[in-house]
């Protein structure tokens, strides 16, 4: 899918009740956007597949619902307030203002699209005989790809590393990196700009109290880690789960809602034994990866990064990415953290935060493994990878295309969509009554107007992988025609098997089967 279908992919989404820009009446709000009513419901089901495969199928992970509005001293400790920073750097001709480490990532991406560009056009060029392993250890224009590639990652992560802004800066200079707006190589220093929002809360004698915005939903579950783990008579490893928002002052904000400045996230702390924590990263790794593979989007698009740099708290971080319109990029992050946030915690509110292992005749701080996603990141996501453009002939012989949502029937914000084939002689009145029988199990939509084409093109535009249609023959036998999404194939099936056949394709038990 090219830059241009995603274009497409954001109007769609706004046409078909997916996703608003926020405040769009009064010109729009930077980077924050509103659900529409379909969006809801995509969003609500995706949480849904999060939640219940981390809080259902493990027994050892329980949920929590946190305050976003906590004590200013948490981001002290969890060393927001000093270290949670990007760093900016200015075209000085068209004023616009870019992460520098997105600069040379996206320099990064270049010399791999060349390489990937020599892949393919040799794939092309020996068809089956084509061993690619042994073409990227020989093909010269590759290795030398490949070595330009590994001396500017390794300087990049050292620059990184040592947070040496200049050396940054460098590498941009260095690299010929332009402004995509002016086109010029006219650059400032890179700065630090810390992304926390604050606010102000009550008024007192003394002032009001300056409180921020969480950045991440982690702390939330951090400072109710005793809590848990006392109410709950929990025993390590175990695990907490929240799902909530997180507010972050994003200055390279684009792309849609893939960098948002308030988003959602869904947030996994797995408090592990000292030392066993790699172990652990190891296990979440190839939990989660299975979780993302197992909605059936093609294990080719998903892959592993390791960071460059890891965070001052961590000693193993991975992305997992997926490859969107844009390139790969992270859809979620997986973190071993140490006892660093426990720690901390414990050391700024003085009171004691620790575990009492009784295998071991002990207390200790609980080491920490983290699984993080954007669930807004994932709706754009499941939107790019369920897109598609569809040439098709139409029911008079006609060439057309049709744009279909291609969601996983579980996710879809429609099951099923129940028509009449004309609005009289009872037939409404029998497409309400197949509706009312569902409805409590499935989100079912009725809908009358135009033609059953047309009608069957809309619940296409948004995923719904069911459309029952109501004719004269229903009266008279109870059979409606099912027509399914993905293949337009029409069966002709009795009203009592529609349960059946819902329940078997848009449980989430058939994803959860496939979960590792
Ligand atoms: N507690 C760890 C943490 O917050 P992160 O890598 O900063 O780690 C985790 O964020 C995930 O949250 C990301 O992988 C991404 O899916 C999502 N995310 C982060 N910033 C975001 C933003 N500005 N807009 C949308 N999603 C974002």
């Amino acid at each position: 899918m090219s830059e241009d279908i995603f274009k497409k992919l954001v109007a769609h989404s706004k046409e078909y009740g997916f996703v608003f820009q926020s405040s769009e009446i009064y010109d729009g709000l930077g980077a924050v956007y509103d659900y529409g009513q379909n969006g809801v419901e995509l969003k609500n089901n995706i949480k849904k597949y999060w939640w219940d495969s981390m809080v259902m199928l493990h027994e050892n992970v329980v949920g929590l619902d946190s305050a976003i509005f906590m004590h200013p001293t948490i981001w002290k400790a969890s060393g927001h307030v000093d270290a949670f920073n990007d760093p900016l750097i200015d075209n000085k001709d068209s004023k616009k203002r870019y992460r520098a480490d997105v600069l040379i990532e996206e320099a990064l991406a270049k010399i791999e699209a060349k390489m990937e560009k020599e892949v393919e056009k040799a794939k092309k060029r020996f068809g089956d005989a084509f061993d690619e392993t042994q073409f990227r250890a020989t093909n010269p224009r590759v290795l030398a790809n490949q070595e330009k590639w590994d001396a500017l990652h390794k300087r990049f992560a050292d620059a990184l590393n040592d947070n040496n802004l200049e050396e940054l800066k460098q590498i941009i200079i260095d690299n010929d990196v332009a402004c995509p707006m002016s086109g010029t190589k006219n650059w400032t220093d890179v700065r630090q700009f810390n992304l926390m929002f604050a606010t102000e809360m009550g008024s007192t004698a003394d002032g009001a109290l300056k409180v921020f915005l969480r950045p991440e939903t982690a702390q939330g579950i951090f400072v109710n880690y005793m809590n848990v783990q006392k109410t709950g008579r929990m025993k390590l490893p175990f695990g907490i789960a929240q799902i909530g928002k997180a507010f972050r002052n994003e200055i390279v904000a684009r792309q849609f809602i893939f960098r948002m400045r308030e988003f959602e996230q869904m947030e996994m702390q797995f408090f592990v034994k000292p030392g066993t924590e790699l172990d652990w990263f190891e296990k979440w790794k190839e939990t989660r990866m299975s979780w993302h593979q197992s909605l059936g989007f093609g294990a080719e698009n998903y892959r592993f990064h390791e960071h460059e740099k890891l965070a001052h708290y961590a000693n193993a971080a991975v992305d997992v990415e997926y490859r969107f319109p844009f390139g790969f990029k992270e859809v979620e992050g997986i973190h071993s953290r140490t006892d660093f946030d426990l720690s901390q915690h414990q050391e700024y509110s003085g009171k004691k935060i620790q575990y009492y292992d009784p295998e071991e005749g002990k207390s200790y701080v609980p080491y920490v493994v983290e699984t993080s996603i954007g669930v807004d990141r994932m709706f754009l996501q499941v939107m790019a990878a369920s897109y598609c453009e569809e040439e098709m002939i139409d029911g008079k012989g006609q060439k057309d295309t049709r744009v279909v949502l291609r969601l996983p029937a579980q996710l879809a914000p429609v099951k099923m969509a129940v028509m009449p084939l004309v609005k009289k002689d009872g037939l409404p009145e029998k497409a309400r009554a197949i509706i009312d029988e569902l409805k409590f199990d499935f989100k079912c939509q009725y809908d009358e107007k135009d033609s059953i084409g047309k009608r069957y093109r809309r619940m296409d535009a948004i995923g719904t992988p069911f459309c029952v249609t109501v004719d004269h023959q229903t009266l008279e036998d109870n059979t409606v025609t099912l027509r399914h999404r993905d293949t337009m194939k029409q069966d002709r099936v009795e009203i009592s098997k529609l349960y059946g056949i819902m329940a078997e394709a848009v449980s989430m038990k058939s994803l959860f089967a496939k979960l590792k």
